[in-house]
């Protein structure tokens, strides 16, 4: 395994992630683990030092002792992790006179193991204030960039590497490499790690954690939540309650359909139909952000309601949903704050009662354990759908009419994009209610319906995205279904707009 010391970079868990997919295990732990704590790990191949925003001479800087050299396995420091190096070997770290974000060329002069087969030329990432001014006595330049004389160093006698750049991160053409070649070249690693064997390892986790306590979890039959459940499901057995809220504006037998997944995945879970309490304080609300917040408000009441005095609260948070609102083991900036971070649950987690095995992972990480626990393709591949659900897809004030005119179109939607082979490759796709009238022609009468417009788009993470190109056709079915089956409509548009500047959702 390669033990990551993390000094706060946001790109800690992405260093671990593309580890793991390299098939060696990777955990990342605080700067500050005791050298004891890290001779007791088995196994130990290699230690990375992380990146960070701090300078090496600030007085909070996060340091550690020169023992992190003396474990017999190698040493990477990335970024900061290379200064701090260079600091603590003798060398001198100055202030960037500018800061330096963005692309940079790498100038191999030796590839001294680290970059072997990295194209002489190609761009690295670099993301960085301060600079190594002079190395420590020993070592030797790899590589250098027009201005980082000092990109990538290593010890001429000890296996002791630094880079100044960033290879966890897509925009370096080799970082990958880079990764591979300490791995594999420099630590000797074996690739022998599977996700199948970290379920017995998070079980182990989750069953410490819970200490014979009662676990409640909120499910929404989204991916993240039911890995999280089905996992639970094992560490716990009995002790874990899981809650499915039906808040009245789930899709066409949503909350059927997600209590038969559970069924089938042997996962019991409790049904509290809450929709007429949700609808009620939802009537006549047209602002969309006050729809997200009395149903993000009425959902936490529901699950507070739900969690004894001494049980705890498991939630299926992934790291992209934390690393922006905070670092869990170092010290990175706080940035925004996530819906698995409203106040009722800080609170829980202050009390150490907040259990989220899935914290580390990223999206591609929880399908993959998710298909390791045995969960259906289908399942793990479902579209997101939002928490706020169709209330924010009926533009306007939800009554039970619009919501019944959305229903029915968005089955037709995902019915017809099913049938034509495309789910799989559409990375979320919905119908959304207008709150405008047309007129039409139906028979030998004028209407004056509703709008319905379709929305599908194509994207990684959900930050940026582009609409579909779905073919005339497969639209063309899409928008006679809607209008012959569903009363109420006579108007169908498709939606051409990408992300930024549009948003996926139209509120
Ligand atoms: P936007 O519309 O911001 O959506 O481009 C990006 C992704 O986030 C989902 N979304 C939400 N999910 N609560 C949620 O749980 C919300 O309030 C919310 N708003 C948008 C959206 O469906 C898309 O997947």
């Amino acid at each position: 395994m390669i033990l990551i010391l993390d000094f706060g970079s946001q790109y800690t868990q992405l260093i671990a992630r593309k580890i793991r997919a390299k098939s060696v295990y990777s955990e990342i732990a605080p700067f500050n683990i005791s050298p004891e704590q890290i001779r007791a790990y088995d196994n130990l191949e290699g230690i990375v030092l992380s990146g960070g925003p701090s300078s090496v001479y600030a007085e909070n800087a996060p340091r550690v002792g020169k023992e992190v050299y003396d474990h017999g396995v190698p040493v990477l420091g990335i970024c900061y992790g290379l200064q701090l190096t260079a600091f603590l070997l003798g060398g001198n770290v100055k202030p960037g006179v500018a800061r330096e974000y963005g692309k940079a060329d790498i100038q191999i002069k030796s590839t001294g193991g680290l970059l072997e087969e990295v194209e002489n030329g190609s761009t690295v990432w670099m993301s960085h204030g301060d600079l190594v001014e002079s190395l420590p006595a020993e070592f030797e330049v790899l590589a250098s960039t027009e201005n980082c004389k000092y990109t990538a160093v290593r010890h001429t006698s000890r296996p002791i590497y630094g880079i100044q750049f960033h290879p966890e991160v897509h925009h370096s053409a080799y970082g990958n490499q880079v990764l591979h070649n300490f791995l594999f070249h420099v630590c000797k690693a074996k690739p022998a790690w599977k996700m199948s064997e970290q379920v017995e390892m998070m079980c182990g986790h989750i069953r410490e954690q819970a200490a014979g306590r009662d676990v409640v979890c909120a499910v929404s039959g989204g991916v993240d939540s039911t890995v999280m459940a089905v996992l639970c499901r094992k560490a716990l057995g009995e002790h874990l309650k899981c809650v499915f809220v039906d808040n009245g504006v789930l899709r066409h037998h949503e909350a059927q359909q997600v209590m038969d997944n559970f069924e089938q995945l042997g996962v019991p879970v409790k049904l509290v139909d809450a929709a007429q309490a949700f609808l009620s304080e939802l009537d006549g609300v047209d602002d969309p952000e006050k729809k997200r917040k009395i149903i993000g408000r009425k959902f936490i009441e529901i699950l507070m309601a739900e969690i004894g005095a001494n049980d705890m609260l498991a939630q299926g948070t992934l790291y992209p949903d934390v690393i922006e609102s905070v670092s869990t083991k170092g010290p990175s900036a706080t940035i925004k704050t996530h819906h698995n971070r409203v106040k009722e649950v800080l609170e829980l987690i202050e009390q150490g009662r907040v259990v989220e095995p899935l914290k580390e992972l990223f999206k591609d990480e929880v399908r993959e354990l998710g298909a390791a626990l045995g969960i259906p393709h289908d399942t793990l591949w479902r579209h997101p759908f939002p928490g706020p659900g169709l209330a924010i897809r009926v533009i306007g004030p939800v009554n039970d009419e619009s919501l019944r005119i959305l229903r029915q179109a968005d089955v037709i939607v995902v019915e017809e994009i099913r049938a034509a082979g495309l789910y799989d490759k559409i990375w979320q796709l919905f119908a959304v209610l207008l709150p405008v009238k047309s007129v039409g022609v139906m028979g030998d009468e004028r209407s004056y319906e509703n709008v319905v417009a379709v929305r599908a788009v194509d994207s990684v993470d959900g930050m940026t995205a582009d609409w579909s190109k779905i073919p005339y056709s497969v639209l063309g079915r899409i928008s006679n279904r809607i209008i012959n089956e569903t009363r109420g409509v006579n108007r169908v548009v498709y939606d051409i707009s990408s992300k930024p500047p549009s948003t996926i959702e139209w509120e």
